[in-house]
């Protein structure tokens, strides 16, 4: 039975996969910032039947101690970790760099580019003493190069854990025989709390209607991406993979239905 680690499993993309982890029969380890919404998450997630238990761990990774903790908790509970994900994150305020301050850009970088470093740090030690294990780090908007103001440095962390992730895969490569699968999620748009929060939910983004119209036609809830993800990574036996769900094809295909069907998520 495959043990899963995700950060950020409360809510969204990161609970939508824990919920498919488990209705695969995996033992799935929740961690999150809160422990009320943890325990609630975890209350769900038990409803589901699956031959595999479920853990929650309180972690926030901007924190070294508690992603070591993280692991050492998961070990306890399943005596190993066979996924780990690196799932946490937030938004950026909708400004301009000039009008952002210090602490809004320290924040960002905090949790979605050196949490995630840490994550892959400290779950990569542990997995080479076990001998096994995947790592896997969410990409988001700028990985692919995209721009656009308001989403500078939340773009400028994911183009990073795009370089980064690729990177740790070599060095598995030619330090570690690629034993340690290190890969990428490339989940599109998804309709979560994200996109209308930023700064861990203490500013809101207001979407414009052009915004909105790209969502509503690109845009899907969590669960239909990780329906998808989750079943790849169970399957995945190679180093550097990237299971993407929004790829061209599927983008220009959802633009062609939209002629015809019209989602509207914001009302
Ligand atoms: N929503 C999208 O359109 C979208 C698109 C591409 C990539 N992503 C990425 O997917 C991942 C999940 O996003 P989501 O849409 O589910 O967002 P979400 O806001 O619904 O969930 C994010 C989770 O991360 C947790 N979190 C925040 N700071 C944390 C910290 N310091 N330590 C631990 N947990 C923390 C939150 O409490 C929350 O449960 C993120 O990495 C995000 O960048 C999102």
């Amino acid at each position: 039975m495959k043990s899963v680690v995700i950060t950020g499993s409360a809510r969204g993309f990161g609970f939508a996969m824990a919920k498919d982890f488990r209705r695969l029969g995996c033992n799935v380890v929740l961690s999150d910032i809160g422990a009320e919404a943890l325990a609630e998450a975890k209350g769900e997630l038990e409803k589901i039947e699956s031959a595999g238990k479920v853990a929650t761990v309180v972690c926030d990774v901007t924190k070294s101690g508690d992603l070591e903790k993280l692991w050492t908790e998961a070990e306890k509970a399943f005596g190993g970790v066979d996924i780990w994900i690196n799932n946490a994150g937030v938004n950026q305020p909708d400004l301009p760099v000039c009008m952002l301050t210090e602490q809004d850009i320290d924040f960002l970088l905090n949790v979605d580019l050196k949490g995630a470093i840490n994550g892959s740090r400290i779950a990569f030690a542990h997995m080479t003493k076990q001998g096994y294990g995947q790592i896997y780090n969410v990409e988001g908007y700028g990985s692919n190069d995209a721009m656009k103001t308001g989403l500078t440095i939340y773009g400028t962390a994911k183009r990073a854990i795009t370089y980064f992730t690729e990177a740790l895969a070599k060095e598995s490569e030619s330090h570690y025989e690629d034993k340690i699968l290190v890969g990428r999620l490339t989940p599109g748009i998804m309709i979560t709390n994200f996109l209308t929060s930023a700064n861990g939910g203490k500013t809101k983004v207001e979407l414009t209607d052009k915004v909105k119209k790209v969502y509503n036609i690109l845009g899907d809830y969590p669960e239909t991406i990780s329906a998808y993800v989750v079943p790849r990574m169970l399957k995945n036996k190679r180093n550097n993979s990237k299971i993407a769900w929004l790829t061209t094809g599927r983008a220009m295909g959802k633009f062609f239905r939209a002629l015809f069907k019209k989602n509207n998520y914001f009302d």
